[in-house]
């Protein structure tokens, strides 16, 4: 914790899990924080986020964003334990590979990847670094819920931009930035803190510890244009399918109805 460091409220997941401490960003301790959570809890306090989902209550099956995948090579970025890239090999994807940041949720993934008789390259890296992925190769990148914990937005996605090929398609989702900044107290939502501020944090989920920072969505916005994509759709509504089906009566899914929780974009490599 540095000498800057201020206590905040803060949101990760479906809720609000206490105070956050403000920290300066060093990517060596970022990464050796957020890689020993994953390791040691994987996805088994956030919940799985994986395809068909992009978000408790967003779908692929509703949205159509990847449409036809049969026969195209597909790169997942936080790739997690593989169920992502299970439901792309089921429809025939030609190619799968995933990079995570995490040695044991890449394990995790070839194991199940194995168990469903899919082949996979996987490879255990921080997505910021050169980790050998071919150059002008992918039709498809994409990430559910892990673009977000990069420490290099703009360096990330020039990555990603040089992994597609020309007119190849990114598509990512993670946590809305509104959501990160509002809690439901009393029946109201409730602003808990700025919309602007984007600042490095630490905050205790479960019996560990994550560290990140909340961009605007400008931020990814503009990211992409530096990299080279145009926007083709993006998706911030919540299905409303998708929230009767779960009969949820939690804060999270209330908060769903007024809000969004979760963005998708669909972008192109031009
Ligand atoms: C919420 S999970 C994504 C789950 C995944 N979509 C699935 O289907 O299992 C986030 C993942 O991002 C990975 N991650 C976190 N920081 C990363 C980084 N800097 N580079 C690559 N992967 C990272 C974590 O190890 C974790 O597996």
């Amino acid at each position: 914790m540095g000498e800057n460091s201020v206590y905040k409220p803060n949101i990760i997941g479906a809720g609000e899990v206490g105070c956050a401490i403000s920290v300066d960003m060093n990517k060596n301790v970022v990464h050796e924080t957020n890689s020993s959570y994953w390791n040691t809890y994987g996805n088994e306090f956030l919940g799985a986020i994986s395809l068909p989902l992009f978000g408790a209550f967003v779908s692929e099956e509703k949205c159509q964003l990847f449409g036809e995948v049969s026969g195209r090579k597909m790169l997942e970025i936080g790739c997690g334990s593989g169920q992502s890239l299970q439901y792309l090999g089921e429809r025939n994807a030609a190619e799968l590979w995933g990079v995570d940041l995490s040695k044991q949720q890449i394990e995790k993934a070839a194991q199940h990847l194995e168990s469903c008789g899919l082949a996979a390259n996987l490879i255990c890296s921080p997505m910021e670094e050169d980790c050998g992925l071919p150059v002008d190769y992918f039709d498809c990148v994409y990430s559910i819920y892990a673009i977000g914990w990069t420490t290099d937005l703009e360096g990330t996605f020039s990555r990603i931009a040089s992994y597609l090929k020309r007119d190849g398609v990114f598509i990512f989702s993670w946590s809305h930035p509104v959501h990160k900044c509002v809690a439901a107290e009393d029946n109201k939502l409730v602003f808990k803190k700025s919309y602007f501020d984007e600042s490095w944090y630490s905050a205790a989920l479960g019996e560990g510890t994550l560290t990140l920072s909340d961009r605007k969505l400008s931020t990814y916005v503009n990211a992409l244009a530096d990299a080279g994509f145009v926007i083709e759709q993006m998706v911030e509504e919540s299905d409303a399918e998708l929230m009767q089906a779960r009969d949820d009566s939690s804060d999270f899914a209330a908060k769903a109805k007024m809000l969004p929780v979760t963005f998708v974009v669909k972008a192109r490599k031009r």
